[in-house]
């Protein structure tokens, strides 16, 4: 298939057919302080798809620039939308859904775009892919170089939390811990790939991590019967995962497949929104600290911000501010009204829409369709139940014991 790239911020066209990562003229004036520029976007070329709206037969890898080879030995998507009866009663929603992506392969959301990332490896005939991550996109690539015989190196801050990086070992990553921080990771990565070749992963560096996202709002649209929701609540650090919800959308509508896209609602915590402020502002500075318990929306420079601010005016949607505690409510309530079991950058879309309930049910009412990202599994990070969850002591083994402890 046909495509090129925009810039985002200069939307300078860029043709090519080797792969691409920044707008050189934007990215040449980053300068640390500000949200990073030069992202560009994969554009597809327009006669393809609205040709697509004439097929019977669509499924999400009709939108993908690359060819997704042996799709079963890392089967991403079709992750299912479940509809919680005990919260959409309670919240007044009769159309609340949650799109269930903690169960793709690693765990997270990350496995889209880490499929898409394989591809364009295979293509291009690489073997090797490193990025810099302390957690979930990591794992994600990790798991998918592990299906596909495929190598990955994964620079990683060397204060990086064991338990994060665990699952990367596992899957055969080669971990290089840098003394610095993740950026200091970032810029190495990407000297690595300068110098030793191979794809670089690094979220919104390469487009097509954002290009991978995407897939997750084609998927609602065909699960839904070629249909989207009025709403999307996307869990929000970095703004990749948002700027890719936006693109299925934009592609679905240039497709002439649906006529509006949904409104989104960038879900930050109040310690990491780096985002939401510079929506409201208009201002890209990046955070001095950000300090939420949800590492994987913890962040001081989203690396995919400017877009991401873009596309929440371009939805019309917003961007909701909660606190942690908040956070850590909307995860526990999500696994004991609903059974869903997520970590705290999830649970974070649900905390925000449960700030935003009466709003959202003053302006659009309780048949408007919701849907909430749940992007990662709460098995991601156990230890954020230490202090809080306690596990009950053991009873004797009689039937005794049994009586007293029921007051039978
Ligand atoms: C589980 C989970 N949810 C949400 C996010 C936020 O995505 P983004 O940083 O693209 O905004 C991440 C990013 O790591 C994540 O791992």
């Amino acid at each position: 298939m046909k495509f090129v790239y925009e810039c985002n911020d200069c939307h300078e066209i860029y043709e090519t057919k080797q792969v691409f990562y920044q707008c050189p003229k934007c990215a040449a004036l980053n300068d640390g302080t500000s949200f990073a520029q030069g992202n560009v976007i994969v554009k597809l070329d327009e006669h393809y798809l609205q040709k697509l709206k004439r097929r019977k037969n669509l499924s999400v890898t009709d939108f993908l620039p690359y060819e997704i080879p042996h799709p079963d030995c890392y089967p991403v998507g079709n992750t299912p939308i479940v509809k919680p009866l005990r919260l959409g009663k309670q919240y007044g929603l009769r159309n609340l859904s949650f799109k269930m992506d903690s169960v793709l392969p690693s765990g997270s959301f990350k496995d889209r775009a880490s499929q898409l990332i394989i591809a364009q490896a295979l293509h291009h005939k690489e073997t090797r892919i490193a990025l810099a991550s302390t957690g979930n996109a990591g794992a994600a690539m990790s798991c998918a170089a592990a299906a596909y015989g495929l190598e990955v190196i994964l620079f990683v801050p060397e204060t990086a939390p064991a338990n994060k990086l665990m699952q990367s070992v596992l899957y055969g990553a080669t971990v290089v811990p840098v003394a610095g921080s993740y950026d200091d990771a970032f810029a190495l990565s990407i000297a690595y790939t300068n110098e030793a070749g191979g794809i670089n992963r690094n979220t919104a560096y390469n487009p097509m991590t954002i290009e991978g996202k995407k897939g997750v709002s084609i998927e609602l649209f065909l699960q839904m019967g070629r249909n989207v929701p009025d709403i999307v609540y996307v869990p929000t650090g970095d703004g990749c995962i948002f700027a890719g919800v936006y693109k299925g959308f934009s592609d679905l509508k240039d497709a002439g497949l649906i006529k509006n896209i949904p409104l989104l609602v960038a879900a930050q915590s109040r310690e990491s929104n780096a985002i939401a402020r510079a929506w409201q502002t208009q201002e890209f500075t990046n955070l001095a600290e950000a300090t939420t318990r949800a590492d994987s929306i913890n962040v001081e420079s989203p690396a995919n911000g400017r877009m991401a601010v873009r596309y929440i005016s371009e939805s019309q949607g917003w961007a909701t501010e909660v606190d942690d505690s908040e956070i850590l409510e909307a995860q526990l309530e999500l696994a004991r009204e609903a059974g869903l079991f997520v970590e705290p950058a999830a649970a974070c879309a649900f905390a925000a829409l449960k700030s935003d309930r009466q709003m959202v049910l003053d302006r659009f009412g309780e048949h408007f369709e919701v849907c909430v990202l749940l992007t990662g599994t709460g098995f991601k990070d156990m230890a954020v139940f230490d202090g809080r969850i306690q596990i009950p002591e053991a009873i004797e083994n009689s039937a005794e014991a049994m009586r007293q402890r029921f007051a039978l």
